[in-house]
């Protein structure tokens, strides 16, 4: 395949056209648009949101996106969606292997299964968690999310997404945002893909504040890459997959709806290398709280309180004096589902495995592992470098409810990683 074209920034507004003169200059809805094109506005906010939140795309297409029947339930993956566990949720930390394989011949839409979420795709906040294990490309179909953007986070293998906006590569150690509704097809160059995805159906992902870091730091806006407009010019049968208030729906089309020439816009998929992460830590004493790590963030209506933040915890040098350097025990109000793409994790010394999954609700209390503590506690704190992992966490003010599936799947034993911890010895 040739190598893909990116336009680099966050949120920034771009112009792009896959054939010279299909994009209209100077209005975004002419009368007669190039080539007998279908102008079509696609909203990521409201019309009337603020101007420095309003996120929306113009698309110049082949045919418009209201050309199409009648939607009929899906029943082709019923682990997706579909609603979150009725038994009672235990307050227990909770974790999980690696992403079981899939049946052979199971494509990225039919293989993903949703672990947790939060919230409610109706009224538009909360975040939920998906895994994907799949070994075929989409074919002759397309998935469309209505309820809300997914972040991918590939664990093994590239996944390359033919959207309607144009086309990204994504291999491990990238992650990738697809707008709600933008429809795509998974391909898997490699032959399999292994990952996690977070759906947000709440405010859109934007790049955290700063505060006093100043004007550059954690996940830099040039980082950020948006593919340039790419269409495929296609009349044959194409499954549209939507995803709508949880449950699949699908309809046929007698062409594919990837047509879209020429768009312009700030509302488009984008992706980014999280080795390109500028990672802020200690050069004192104590470990900061994981925040310092957020690459994205898409807050709720409460200031300083995310509907979701995506977190890393990439390599960087811990040179605190002084102090316990790993992650510190802690309870909190926020929950914390954490995944890990590869390596391992500074505060657990075995059982949280790449592929794997852990879930801390609000107030469990967790931390280092008993031989992670042991192990930090002794440590000789010359300068030390944490390397060749990646682990990150999807944290949201609410807390999570899991599926049955994942509820089958939890593993028996993980509180007994936090047994055997000495009593504190008091003068007497
Ligand atoms: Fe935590």
């Amino acid at each position: 395949m040739d190598a893909l074209s990116y336009l680099t920034g966050f949120g920034g507004h771009f112009s792009t056209e896959a054939m010279d003169g299909a994009l209209p200059v100077g209005r975004n809805s002419p009368q007669r648009p190039p080539f007998g094109l279908y102008a079509e506005q696609l909203s990521g906010t409201a019309f009337t949101a603020p101007r420095h939140e309003n996120r929306r795309s113009w698309l110049y297409r082949m045919r418009p996106a209201a050309q199409h029947g009648r939607f009929e339930h899906y029943a082709g993956n019923p682990l997706f969606g579909g609603g979150m566990s009725d038994a009672p949720l235990p307050p227990n930390r909770m974790r999980w292997g690696p992403v079981e394989d899939s049946a052979t011949g199971t494509d990225w839409l039919d293989s993903m299964r949703t672990m947790m979420g939060n919230g409610s795709a109706e009224r538009m906040e909360g975040v939920a968690v998906h895994v994907y294990a799949a070994d075929r490309d989409m074919v002759d179909r397309v998935f469309c999310n209505a309820d809300g953007e997914l972040l991918f986070v590939p664990q093994q293998g590239s996944i390359l997404l033919a959207t309607e906006m144009g086309r990204l590569d994504v291999p491990p150690g990238h992650i990738a945002v697809v707008p709600r509704g933008v429809r795509f097809r998974v391909m898997l160059p490699e032959g399999g893909a292994k990952g996690y995805v977070a759906e947000n159906h709440g405010a859109l992902f934007r790049l955290p504040d700063l505060g006093p870091i100043g004007s550059n730091g954690l996940a830099n806006a040039r980082d950020f890459e948006t593919p340039v407009a790419w269409f495929e010019d296609r009349d044959a049968p194409t499954q549209v997959v939507q995803k709508f208030l949880g449950r699949l729906w699908q309809v046929t089309l007698d062409h594919s709806p990837l047509d879209v020439v020429a768009w312009h816009g700030n509302l488009a998929p984008y992706r980014y290398d999280l080795a390109r992460f500028n990672t802020m830590n200690s050069v004192s004493y104590d470990h900061p709280d994981p925040s310092i790590f957020t690459v994205l963030t898409s807050p709720s209506e409460s200031l300083g309180r995310a509907n979701a933040d995506f977190v890393i915890f990439p390599p960087r040098w811990m040179v605190a004096e002084d102090t316990f350097r790993p992650p510190w025990f802690h309870r909190n109000v926020m929950s914390e589902a954490m995944g890990l793409i590869h390596g391992a994790y500074d505060a657990k010394a075995e059982g949280f495995v790449p592929g794997g999954l852990s879930l801390h609700n609000l107030m469990a209390g967790h931390g280092p592992d008993r031989a992670s503590w042991e192990a930090a506690s002794r440590a000789d704190l010359k300068p030390h470098r944490i390397d060749g992992t990646m682990a990150f966490m999807v944290e949201s003010c609410w807390p999570y409810r899991l599926t049955d599936y994942a509820m089958a799947r939890a593993q028996d034993d993980y509180d007994s990683v936090w047994n055997g911890f000495a009593k504190a010895e008091l003068p007497r």
